[in-house]
Parts: C-alpha cells; sequence; structure tokens
C-alpha cells in the first residue's frame, strides 16, 4: 500500500475532470478526501470515495468565497481531524483578447481571476496556518497550465525527450493571444507557489504545481465547442494519468522536489519526470526540512 495512507487532503474543483480524478486516485492510494466544488456531481462524490475504502465528503463551495473557503477547510478539518494535502485545482476558463472592450473586461477579471488565482491564494491562507499548527507538515499542489512553462521553453526542462514533437523547432511560449487573462491568473500562480515554497521549506510543507497541458475534460471538451474530432481527442492526455503523476510527487514525501513546475505536456506519456534544476530561485531555498 502507498504511503499515503492514512493521510488527509482537501481537493478543490473535484466534482468533474482532473479534479475528480485527483480525488479517486488518492482515496485509491488511501487517502481520505475532502472535495469542494460549485457543481452538482460533487453529491456524489463522498459515496464513490467511502466505496473505496477512505472517509469523505463533498461540499459545495466556491473557491473564490471567503467564507466557503472557511467553511470548506473547517468542515474538513471536522471530518479528518487535520489537513495534510491541498491539491488546489479549481479552474475555469474563457476567450479574452487584448482589444476587448472594458465591460466584458471587467465581468472577465472577476470571474477568470476570482477562481484561478483568488480562489488558490485563499485555500493556502486558509490552510497554511493550520498546517503550521499541526506541525506535521504537507504537501501543497497549485494547479497550472502548460501556457505558463510550455515546450518552448529552454531545452534544458525536458534534454532527453526525445518523443517531443517540439524538439527541433520550439513552440512558442505562453499559450497564445485568445487567453490573456486566463493566462496572467495562471501566471500568477507562479508567485505564490515560490513563495510559499520558500516561506514553508523550513516547517517541513513542500509547494509544487502542475503546469498542465490539454488534457480531456469539460473544459477542453468547452473549448472546443463540445465537438472535438476523434483526432483531436487522441492527442490529449487523460486525467487519470496526470492524477497519477500528482501521487507519485506526493509519494516523494519531505525528501521530494519543491517548488517546481512540472510540466506535462502533450506529446508524451505524462509521468513525473526527475527533478528539474530550478531556474527562479535558489535550491537551498527549496530545501525541506523533514518533520519527525
Ligand atoms: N483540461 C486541460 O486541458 C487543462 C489544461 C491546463 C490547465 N488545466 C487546469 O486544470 C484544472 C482543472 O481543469 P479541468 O480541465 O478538469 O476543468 P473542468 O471544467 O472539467 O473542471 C473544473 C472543476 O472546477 C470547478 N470550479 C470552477 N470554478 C469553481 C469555483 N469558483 N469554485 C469551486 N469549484 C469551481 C468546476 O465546477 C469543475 O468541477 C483547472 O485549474 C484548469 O485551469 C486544465
Amino acid at each position: 500500500m502507498s504511503d499515503l495512507k492514512g493521510r488527509n487532503a482537501i481537493v478543490t474543483g473535484a466534482a468533474v475532470g482532473l479534479g475528480r480524478s485527483y480525488a479517486q486516485a488518492l482515496a485509491r492510494n488511501g487517502v481520505n478526501v475532502v472535495g469542494c466544488d460549485v457543481r452538482d456531481e460533487i453529491g456524489t462524490l463522498q459515496a464513490e470515495l467511502e466505496a473505496m475504502g477512505v472517509k469523505a465528503s463533498g461540499i459545495r463551495a466556491d473557491v473564490s468565497v471567503p467564507a466557503d473557503v472557511r467553511r470548506t477547510v473547517d468542515e474538513a478539518i471536522a471530518t479528518l481531524g487535520h489537513i495534510d494535502l491541498l491539491v488546489s485545482n479549481a479552474g475555469t476558463w474563457l476567450g479574452s483578447v487584448a482589444d476587448d472592450d472594458l465591460d466584458k473586461t471587467l465581468s472577465d477579471y472577476d470571474k477568470v481571476v476570482a477562481t484561478n488565482l483568488k480562489g488558490v491564494y485563499l485555500f493556502g491562507r486558509a490552510i497554511i496556518p493550520h498546517m503550521l499548527e499541526h506541525g506535521r507538515g504537507g504537501d501543497i499542489v497549485n494547479i497550472s497550465t502548460d501556457h505558463v512553462n510550455t515546450c518552448g521553453t529552454p531545452f534544458h526542462v525536458c534534454p532527453k525527450n526525445e518523443q517531443c514533437p517540439w524538439k527541433d523547432a520550439p513552440r512558442p511560449t505562453s499559450g497564445g493571444t485568445i487567453m490573456d487573462l486566463y493566462d496572467a491568473a495562471k501566471w500568477g500562480i507562479h508567485g505564490l507557489t515560490f513563495a510559499w515554497c520558500k516561506a514553508l521549506a523550513p516547517k517541513g510543507i513542500r509547494v509544487n504545481a502542475i503546469a498542465m497541458g490539454a488534457t480531456d475534460s469539460n473544459m477542453l471538451r468547452g473549448f472546443h465547442n463540445f465537438d472535438p474530432s476523434e483526432e483531436e481527442v487522441a492527442t490529449w492526455m487523460r486525467a487519470e494519468d496526470s492524477a497519477q503523476v500528482v501521487v507519485d510527487l506526493l509519494e516523494e514525501g519531505p525528501k521530494g522536489r519543491n517548488g517546481e513546475f512540472i510540466n506535462l505536456c502533450v506529446g508524451r506519456h505524462p509521468r513525473l519526470e526527475p527533478e528539474l534544476p530550478h531556474v527562479y530561485i535558489l535550491k537551498e531555498d527549496a530545501h525541506v526540512i523533514a518533520r519527525g
């Protein structure tokens, strides 16, 4: 059985898609899981995970609403005793371009930044004091996008990846022009991940992010007007493969990597690659002090 057995997790955006897969994969590895979401399907999470032999709960909550975040964390602690793991996955997408008019811009901002950045920020703020207080260390995994860390990044990111379709002509980075706000919100997760990684490493808490590439989900199907071609879908990653990467990352434990944006890019099988050299922070700043 996994080293994770008996640990306690919160997964945000756990009703469908990647979040549901993260919750299922953690439960399969013996982790007790509280999931939250705004969608109705969160109501079926508890029974599904309990059938796997773990404690579970599904809470209807909006990650951008402070009272919902507080309630979710309080209920999770009441149900599970304490929380070791946070997977901040809830996200939303819409198209936005540089010359959008101001009214659309403000309404888009309230939707996209509220969920994709404020939600990660609020959950971190709610859970970090609790992790520090219980003193057992822990893990935070923030779900970002490959637009912040894609195959167009310097080749040192995956030098031995012979299957990389972009290796001879790196793909331009940063996700193109049709989702500037989504990308900006996800870039903001860099700031939180690096700052928290440095602040919390001495306390035995790791903070990493997954730079997700195109993965079959409600969100990506919506991006294709729910009518993607079979050829298109065949190029996408599967949520369960990404979930296994999260499990492998968490199983590394306190001596594992810290402050990394783990790149899962289309064109190769998603798996936890060897740790990368740090680009943005000093390695010693990311050194986690293992808790007893
Ligand atoms: N699927 C992809 O190709 C892809 C690529 C890059 C990054 N991502 C990121 O992965 C994460 C999961 O995406 P997905 O593809 O599974 O999307 P999805 O739309 O299938 O699932 C997202 C879940 O988050 C929930 N959610 C949205 N806003 C919320 C809020 N304010 N409060 C609580 N829950 C909320 C949704 O209800 C949904 O259940 C997101 O952060 C997304 O940006 C996905």
